[in-house]
């Protein structure tokens, strides 16, 4: 077992693609956290930033060695959990659907879609434990989508409110039918990692919240005939760097 940290968390940070240590974090320590549910992405890494303390999970690992379907989403949520988070919000990378969320974007969604399959999307499914079928109306806590929004605008940061995450399988991207068919559908961004993880935090009764930095045009709504990996990243990496910045405005607001 792990010993629990001693000083309260105000915040526990799931890092997706390019985010996989936190600039900044002060006095960090590390913890490896035994789960019922297998081990958690890699070690909890806890620490001081903005005055307060906050825990660090890379959701892919330190090295992006999990694709999006191979990650253990129950242990990383129960880890976390387990430390003492209440308040989480999730990293992820996603492709732009909606004409205003190109490239370097960044999103708070309000909304999801869920097409992936074959992941565990419970706390129920193991053997003893008692069914709960637990509201899931509104995927996000409404409190602190508000939160990170008003400290990305303290920042500077033109993050817009609102939009459907459509949460693929991956680890390829989509066809075009694909992303046709999930505009249908209201999607207004697609990415691979937004579930089961909101559904496991709600769960837990952990307030959740996604902020989603768009890397690319998802497959047929930008200009370009093929989505490149590398412009991807680099669009990634400079999302990324407006990260600490927008959770150093939360935790202080
Ligand atoms: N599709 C799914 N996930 C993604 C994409 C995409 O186009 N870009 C970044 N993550």
């Amino acid at each position: 077992m792990p010993h629990p940290d001693p000083a309260p968390l105000d915040l526990a940070v799931i890092g997706g693609s390019g985010l996989y240590n936190f600039p900044g974090l002060e006095n960090a320590t590390r913890q490896m956290v035994d789960t019922p549910y297998g081990p958690a992405s890699g070690d909890v890494v806890l620490g001081d930033f903005a005055g307060k303390r906050l825990a660090f999970l890379a959701r892919h690992g330190e090295s992006h060695t999990l694709p999006p379907h191979r990650v253990n989403y129950r242990a990383n949520l129960w880890a976390l959990h387990r430390l003492g988070a209440r308040r989480v919000v999730g990293v992820n990378a996603v492709g732009g659907i909606r004409a205003d969320m190109g490239p370097r974007a960044i999103v708070v969604p309000d909304q999801l879609i869920d097409y992936t399959h074959g992941r565990y999307t419970s706390y129920c499914d193991v053997e003893g434990a008692e069914v709960r079928h637990i509201d899931f109306s509104e995927p996000y806590t409404e409190s602190l989508r508000r939160e990170l929004l008003a400290a990305a605008r303290t920042t500077g940061v033109e993050a817009i409110d609102g939009g459907c995450y459509g949460a693929t399988q991956g680890p390829r991207l989509e066809t075009r039918a694909e992303i046709a068919r999930m505009r249908r559908d209201g999607c207004d961004l697609v990415g691979m990692t937004g579930m089961p993880e909101a559904v496991l935090a709600r769960e837990l009764g952990l307030e959740y919240a996604c902020l989603a930095l768009v890397a690319n045009f998802a497959a047929g709504c930008g200009d370009e005939a093929e989505i490149s990996i590398e412009e991807i990243f680099a669009h990634l990496a400079a999302a990324t760097a407006e990260v600490p910045r927008i959770l150093a405005a939360l935790l202080k607001n």
